[in-house]
């Protein structure tokens, strides 16, 4: 007799005025920092970069981005906030999370050169993440983070070509 098969489905869906709470949860529980009333204002106008992921229906995780301007008129992507809650780690959600953002910047009509992010230096596991999708570490911002230790933070960058 053949193993009975696990349901495994996952999905992307929009982040909306209606499920923005389940946004504020997740990151109550993922992140170390408090997120203010305008990254969830920002959150809500920028279309395919801030997304939730649903594993068997349940929300379970998020990543959320703004596009900046820079000094050379490039547009570049920075990452605020990826994360997965832990029960759901290493199913490949995270990845489908960047994968997305992935696609998206490289959609000519963003005219994205680059995402970046930040992450705490003992973050092994988020390091691992994102060099597993072509990021270096370009520097270490010290002191980047008020409130946390370490404070010490890596700036990871991919170039999009
Ligand atoms: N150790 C080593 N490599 C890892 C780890 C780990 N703990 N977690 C993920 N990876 C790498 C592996 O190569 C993995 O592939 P594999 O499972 O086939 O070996 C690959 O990343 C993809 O893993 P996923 O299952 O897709 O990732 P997951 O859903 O577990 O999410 C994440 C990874 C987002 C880093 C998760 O650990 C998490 O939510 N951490 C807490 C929040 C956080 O730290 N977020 C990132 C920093 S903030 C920011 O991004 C701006």
């Amino acid at each position: 007799m053949s193993p009975t098969p696990v349901y495994q489905r996952i999905a992307l869906g929009d982040i909306t005025i209606n499920n923005i709470g389940q946004l504020r949860k997740l990151n109550s529980v993922l992140f170390p920092i408090e997120y203010k009333a305008s990254f969830y204002e920002e959150v809500l106008h920028v279309g395919e970069f801030a997304k939730l992921v649903y594993y068997n229906d349940v929300c379970v995780g998020s990543v959320c981005c703004r596009k900046e301007v820079a000094q050379d008129d490039q547009t570049n992507l920075y990452i605020m906030t990826l994360g997965v809650l832990k029960p759901y780690r290493r199913l490949g959600l995270g990845d489908q999370l960047l994968e997305h953002i992935l696609k998206e910047a490289s959609d000519k009509e963003n005219k994205i050169n680059k995402v970046y992010l930040h992450v705490q230096t003992n973050n092994d596991a988020a390091v691992a993440f994102y060099k597993k999708h072509g990021f270096e570490i370009t520097r270490t911002d010290k002191d980047y983070y008020k409130e946390v230790e370490p404070r010490d933070a890596y700036v990871l960058e991919k170039l999009i070509v």
